[in-house]
């Protein structure tokens, strides 16, 4: 294989109750890259659309992820990657996650798939790294493994797929003003009473139960985040109002998309999701802010291959 074009999707971490732990793939937003063997070595980034990233192989997600991966397996060849950003960049929707996913799995491909998915993720994680200062696992294992994940632990790296009830989609609001990751992680509290934990593990539980089952019951009663969200939420201009109306038409539950801007609720059927994304709409009109929406099943497949040769 000489060149690879592929789609790496964007990711929704966190997952109400499950900070940090748990993530699901969207199937209608993500990046799509185009990584070509050269015989000059070296990495290099030739073209960037959709977004203002930096081409310097070592500050590159996608480019580091893939030094890093010919540190680990020597080539005798060079590499050029072209990357489309389908989405904003600082959305909370896992962009530089889609980025550093997509280069693992490409690179991968191109190497004659060498790496497991779990050591792939630890690649993209460098990407993370790279991009927002934290390898976290959450949007990277998501958005290569697709469908939903738990990041069981850390040291060593598990990663367990979760099985999606097929009628799950999702509706997201990206509100556009800026929100950092590492300023969203310092509000954080730094401990937490006995009382809340125990509800929180109590609903991830629930919710891994009501995925494994399709029990749309038991997601609904479990997706609820009384740790991050409430710390969190007046970064987020009308979070109550949007999650209020979500709620309202149906939605199974909404909470703030990684670390946000973006506000995403979980519907089951598509004609509630059309309801709730309507709502949700003409309740963002009359803010005054912009925003962009998203429509879309679950991705199950996590990155794929669009063309090689
Ligand atoms: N889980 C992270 C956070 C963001 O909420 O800060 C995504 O990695």
């Amino acid at each position: 294989m000489n060149q690879i074009k592929i789609f790496s999707p964007a990711t929704v971490a966190n997952v109400s109750c499950g900070f940090d732990c748990l993530g699901f793939a969207v199937n209608d937003i993500g990046d799509t890259m185009t990584f070509t063997k050269t015989e000059e070595k070296g990495i290099k980034i030739t073209k960037i659309t959709g977004a203002n990233l930096p081409y310097e192989t070592d500050k590159n997600a996608a480019s580091g992820v893939a030094l890093s991966m010919f540190e680990k397996h020597p080539v005798d060849f060079g590499l050029e990657i072209e990357i489309h950003k389908g989405y904003a960049p600082g959305s909370g929707l896992g962009s530089s996650a889609a980025s550093s996913a997509g280069a693992a799995f490409a690179v991968n491909e191109l190497l004659g798939k060498p790496f497991t998915q779990l050591e792939l993720t630890k690649f993209a994680m460098l990407g993370e790294q790279i991009a927002c200062g934290t390898p976290i696992a959450d949007n990277v294992a998501a958005a290569i493994y697709g469908g939903f994940i738990l990041v069981q632990q850390y040291y060593p790296l598990n990663i367990i797929k979760i099985p999606v009830p097929s009628e799950l989609i999702l509706v997201a609001i990206h509100p556009q003003v800026e929100v950092k990751t590492k300023d969203a992680r310092e509000v954080l509290p730094e401990e937490i009473s006995l009382k809340k934990a125990v509800t929180q593990w109590a609903n991830v539980g629930g919710l891994i139960s009501g995925l494994y089952t399709n029990n749309y019951e038991s997601i609904t009663n479990s997706l609820k985040d009384i740790i991050v969200e409430p710390a969190r939420k007046h970064l987020i201009p009308y979070f109550d109002e949007v999650k209020k109306t979500a709620l309202k038409h149906g939605a199974l539950g909404a909470s703030i998309s990684g670390s946000g801007p973006t506000i995403f609720a979980l519907c089951k059927g598509e004609e509630t999701a059309k309801k709730v994304h309507q709502q949700i709409d003409e309740l963002y009109q009359k803010t005054g802010i912009d925003y962009t929406m998203v429509l879309s099943k679950i991705n199950t497949q996590g990155v794929t291959i669009l063309e090689s040769n």
